[in-house]
């Protein structure tokens, strides 16, 4: 057995935060885990995350943008994620293809049916067991990217990796709402999947609730030898 658990939510829900800490929780304890992100997570993935979230790249047209998110995708399933289910691991994922469907199609207005055709393309059809939903209203996600993006952090909160604010933050409110919204449908198409936690609560009270909902699978993958 394997676990592929991915994380979605708008910028600022603390994604890149709680995959963290679960990485590092399931590290701790030996299970097999590795700690992956979209778009980049490779060699080849990190140079078409430059291209697609570059500020200046304003002419990119919403095809190019969608072909390289998935190119990315393909080269992660293929390169990182799937290898590792196969070897019966655990692998989180901060965004996947929820993501595309959310930004590129309800975000960009671009046909979900093109859209799910290309992703079956790029994932060879692989989905997560368990997805978070972090979930926080879309200014209120902006808003503490914004702040931190300007360098004032609240205090007491641990900083994960220094994301630039990017291409995609800076698109108008409206579009960022009509994302929320499409989360929102592609939780009601698929609700046994999906696992919606509140992102207003502290960084602690959502991390104990992730590792109480990943806890039960774990009963099926065996710990790492210790090495003596
Ligand atoms: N539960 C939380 N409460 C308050 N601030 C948080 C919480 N989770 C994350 N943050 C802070 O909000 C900012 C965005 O978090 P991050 O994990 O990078 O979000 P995302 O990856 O979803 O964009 C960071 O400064 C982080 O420290
Ligand atoms: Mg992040």
């Amino acid at each position: 057995m394997s676990l592929f658990v991915t994380f979605e939510g708008p910028e600022g829900s603390g994604k890149s935060t709680q995959a963290r800490l679960l990485y590092e929780s399931l590290h701790a304890r030996r299970y097999p885990v590795i700690l992956t992100r979209e778009p980049g997570g490779t060699r080849i993935g990190d140079l078409i995350r430059r291209i697609v979230l570059d500020l200046q790249h304003t002419e990119m047209a919403p095809t190019t943008e969608t072909l390289l998110f998935s190119a990315a995708r393909a080269q992660l399933v293929s390169e990182v994620i799937r290898p590792y289910l196969e070897q019966g691991g655990i692998v989180v994922c901060d965004r996947y293809a929820d993501s595309t469907y959310a930004y590129q199609g309800y975000g960009l207005g671009r046909d979900l049916a093109e859209l799910r055709m290309i992703t079956a393309a790029a994932t060879g059809g692989l989905r997560p067991d368990i997805t978070f939903y972090l979930d926080i209203s879309a200014e209120a996600g902006l808003e503490r990217k914004r702040r931190r993006h300007a360098g004032v952090r609240p205090t007491g909160q641990r900083s994960v990796e220094q994301e630039e604010w990017n291409r995609l933050d800076a698109r108008e409110l409206e579009y960022h709402k009509r994302v929320e919204a499409g989360y929102r449908e592609l939780i009601a198409q698929d609700p046994e999947r999906w696992r919606v936690l509140d992102a207003r609560q502290s960084i602690e009270a959502l991390a104990e609730q992730i590792a109480a909902i990943i806890e039960p699978y774990l009963a099926s993958i065996p710990r790492l030898e210790a090495v003596p």
